[in-house]
């Protein structure tokens, strides 16, 4: 039940902050006018229309009761100047007419007004009679049936209908909607700074450029925009150092390892020698993975690229080395990513897969927010249990460090580090192929 509450809420709730924040502006407004105008229409309103029309019908009472004992015409005079001098009456006597029904079709206000003074008059006058309003020209007349005859009292609405409901609301609405549109701005103003930050935290997780910003809006949020610039150019010189002492420490082992071989060749060919000569060819290899990797890493900038196209040139270029492989793409695989660094990320994949297994899959689909790249393969696979090890670095599966069956151990690390790098996931699965399927997406 808790459950379904939350969700409820959930889905009527905006999703966006400026949404909610408006909300918590809008319906105290909306709430207040609400039972403001309640009490207004029930309380005010309905009561002070029910007291006029009340005095209306009284008067009528009288003047009916006056008429109805057959005052001679001087009287009829003196009463109808009276009235209209001192109770903004019009009346008329029609002697020995019949009251003629009109057509009672009222609507919005005057429909409230007609049945209170219906009320009224019912209660009060006792006889049979007739309204009619004119809304136009702001005159109600009543037609009562005297057994002598009929009385025409004509008023105007105003001894009937208060304005000031009108004025009222008019006023209250129009204050609230610009009271809203103020809301409205000031708060498109404080979300601003608050969905840069965001856009700019997403693009540095997944590896893309961020461009400086200024921080603004509330002291939060420009504290929070300060320290995650801060942060970005902590981790930016971070990374840039470890890649350049990566690029430093490989370069400098190159020379003394190239002395080490000189040295070998010069020392024969007895099994000892070949065992070192087996163990430098390890080391080499090794840094030159690191200079790869470091190359790949430094100053490379995300660019729009064509993952297919990518694809089918790394495909090509394995099939003039003989192995077998079968590419499928579905829709349109271009993103934001770093070329140099994405195509080791694959080259190292679909070597293991190449190594391991005697055909290859590689599949590649597009979806609206990711680019999922699957690379299957027939070989023996990975125990489901080796699944997190074999992403450590130099880690293998055969201990044997057996050049034959295997590399340094970097590969899947470098693959990992890059596709994390573009804000991606990497992992491994079974394939249906009976190898492994390494799975990787990194969103667009
Ligand atoms: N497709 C695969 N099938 C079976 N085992 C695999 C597969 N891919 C990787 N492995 C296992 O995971 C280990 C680590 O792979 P990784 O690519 O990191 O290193 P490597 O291939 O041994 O060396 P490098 O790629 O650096 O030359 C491999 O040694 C292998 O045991
Ligand atoms: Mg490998």
């Amino acid at each position: 039940m808790k459950v379904r509450r939350k969700g409820i809420m959930k889905r009527f709730l905006p999703r966006t902050l400026f949404g909610r924040s408006l909300i918590i502006v809008v319906a105290p407004i909306i709430l207040l006018q609400m039972v403001t105008t309640y009490i207004f229409f029930d309380r005010h309103w309905n009561r002070m229309t029910g007291r006029l029309a009340f005095a209306v019908a009284g008067e009528t009472a009288i003047l009916a009761d006056q008429f109805e004992s057959d005052p001679p015409p001087e009287t009829v005079q003196r009463i109808a100047g009276y009235a209209s001098r001192n109770l903004e009456l019009l009346i008329g006597f029609d002697r020995g007419g019949t009251l003629q029904t009109v057509d009672r079709e009222h609507s919005g206000w005057d429909s409230i007004v007609a049945s209170m003074l219906a009320g009224a008059l019912e209660n009060q006058v006792r006889r049979p009679f007739e309204i009619a309003v004119d809304i136009e020209d702001k005159w109600v007349s009543i037609g009562v049936q005297l057994t002598n005859g009929v009385l025409h009292v004509t008023l105007p609405q105003g001894r009937l209908f208060s304005s000031s409901g009108y004025i009222f609301l008019l006023w209250m609405f129009g204050t609230s909607i610009v009271l809203i549109v103020i809301a409205i701005l000031f708060m498109r103003n404080q979300v601003r700074p608050i969905r840069r930050l965001a856009v700019a935290a997403e693009r540095f997780g997944k590896g893309r450029d961020v461009p400086a910003f200024k921080p603004e809006g509330a002291h939060e949020v420009r504290q929070a925009a300060r320290a995650f610039l801060e942060m970005h150019e902590r981790v930016r010189r971070q990374i840039e150092q470890r890649t350049a002492m990566l690029a430093g420490v490989s370069h400098d082992l190159r020379t003394p390892l190239t002395r080490l071989k000189l040295q070998l060749a010069m020392l024969g060919d007895s099994p000892d020698v070949q065992a070192c000569k087996a163990d430098i060819e390890v080391m080499e290899r090794m840094i030159q993975g690191y200079l790869d990797f470091a190359r790949g890493e430094a100053g490379e900038v995300a660019t729009r690229t064509d993952i297919a196209r990518m694809l089918e040139r790394l495909v090509a270029a394995a099939k003039r080395e003989g192995a077998d492989i079968v590419l499928s793409v579905q829709g349109d695989p271009g993103a934001s990513i770093r070329p140099l660094a994405f195509e080791r990320c694959l080259m190292n994949v679909v070597a293991n897969a190449r190594r391991f297994g005697t055909t290859v899959w590689i599949n590649a689909a597009a979806t609206e927010e990711a680019i999922e790249i699957a690379v299957d393969d027939n070989g023996p696979g990975v125990p489901e249990e080796r699944y997190e090890d074999v992403f450590k670095p130099f880690f293998r599966l055969d201990s044997s460090r057996n050049v034959e069956t295997g590399g340094v151990g970097l590969g899947l690390p470098i693959a990992m580090d890059v596709i994390h790098s573009h804000g991606g996931r990497i992992w491994l699965e079974k394939s249906k192929h009976g190898g492994l399927r390494v799975v990787m997406t990194v969103p667009r």
